[in-house]
């Protein structure tokens, strides 16, 4: 039998985040509805942020209203706190991401606290979900460098994996925020955290500023890894990443899955035509 590779698309989220203009609500939900008809099983939406600090995903609730939901589709958004995930809950979130970071610089600057501090926030989160039987995800960022750090140890990654694992997230996304990371550190990241959480409960999230993505996808494989995020059309970045750049394209890891003998279930003609609409979303298009 061939064996599954399971793409979770962050494109609406990790690429709208970082679009300088102002995207329409209508263009962001026309999105999620092509990619639901592209046989992806995981879309994670959009983000239930502070608007102060992500203006361009302010629109949270009201494209979780219009997306029409196909059946076997998790639609997944971000909170960074009970609030956020209060207001998720009652957009009808199939399943919520809490993020946090290796490095306490990033942390600050994109949540605004310590590491130790993040966890404080993510438990009642992680309570509530719990009690209403929604699946946590947590992403952990700069899982190899960080913007304003640098190298960020191995160590420093599988301590804030064990933590979260044990905090019951149903999955973690390990973020390499700045695509700046080779296969040599993230196959050593991934020894440190495999340590600690079983691949079965990893996802890899490849930014692909630098272009090693795939073969960061191919050393997570390698080590037992079978989900990976990737964005249509090659969107993403992270407002407070300087230098993030976009994640790896999902037409690009369809394609790349099918040469490895992966099945992926992405009809790639259907994925290319929301890829196009992203990318005309994001050179800013007016006829659309
Ligand atoms: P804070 O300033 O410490 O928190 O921000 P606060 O509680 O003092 O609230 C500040 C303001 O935000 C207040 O409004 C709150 O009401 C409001 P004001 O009184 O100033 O008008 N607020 C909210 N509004 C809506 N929804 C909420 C919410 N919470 C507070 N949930 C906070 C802390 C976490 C809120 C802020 O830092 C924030 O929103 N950060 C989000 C940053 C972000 O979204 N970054 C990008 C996503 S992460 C990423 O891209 C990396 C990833 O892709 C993986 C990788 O590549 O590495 C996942
Ligand atoms: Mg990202």
């Amino acid at each position: 039998m061939t064996e599954r590779l399971t793409i979770f698309e962050v494109g609406p989220r990790d690429g709208l985040q970082n679009e300088a203009r102002q995207i329409r609500t209508a263009d962001k939900i026309a999105l999620v509805n092509m990619l639901s008809d592209t046989g992806l099983t995981k879309i994670e939406v959009t983000s239930f942020v502070s608007p102060r600090w992500v203006p361009q995903l302010g629109d949270a609730t009201e494209v979780m209203a219009g997306i029409t939901r196909a059946p076997g589709v998790r639609y997944s958004v971000l909170t960074p706190n009970l609030r956020g995930y209060q207001a998720a809950h009652s957009a009808g979130a199939d399943m919520v991401a809490i993020f946090g970071a290796a490095s306490e610089s990033f942390s600050q600057k994109n949540i605004n606290c310590s590491i130790a501090e993040s966890f404080e926030r993510f438990a009642p989160v992680l309570e509530a979900a719990r009690a209403d039987d929604v699946p946590v995800r947590g992403y952990i960022s700069c899982v190899t460098d960080c913007p304003f750090e640098g190298a960020v140890a191995p160590d420093a990654v599988a301590d804030v994996a064990a933590r979260m694992w044990a905090a019951g997230v149903a999955q973690i996304s390990l973020g390499e925020t700045l695509g700046r990371g080779r296969a040599e550190a993230v196959d050593a990241m991934l020894a440190a955290v495999l340590a600690e959480v079983p691949a079965a409960g990893l996802a890899g999230h490849f930014h692909d500023t630098g272009g090693y993505g795939l073969a960061n996808v191919a050393v997570a494989v390698a080590r037992g890894l079978r989900v990976f995020d990737a964005a249509v059309g090659g969107l993403g970045g992270c407002p407070y990443a300087p230098g993030a750049a976009g994640n790896l394209a999902t037409e690009a890891l369809v394609e790349w899955a099918a040469e490895q003998g992966f099945k992926t279930g992405i009809d790639p003609v259907a994925l290319r035509a929301a890829g196009a609409f992203a990318r005309r979303l994001k050179e800013g298009d007016d006829d659309l």
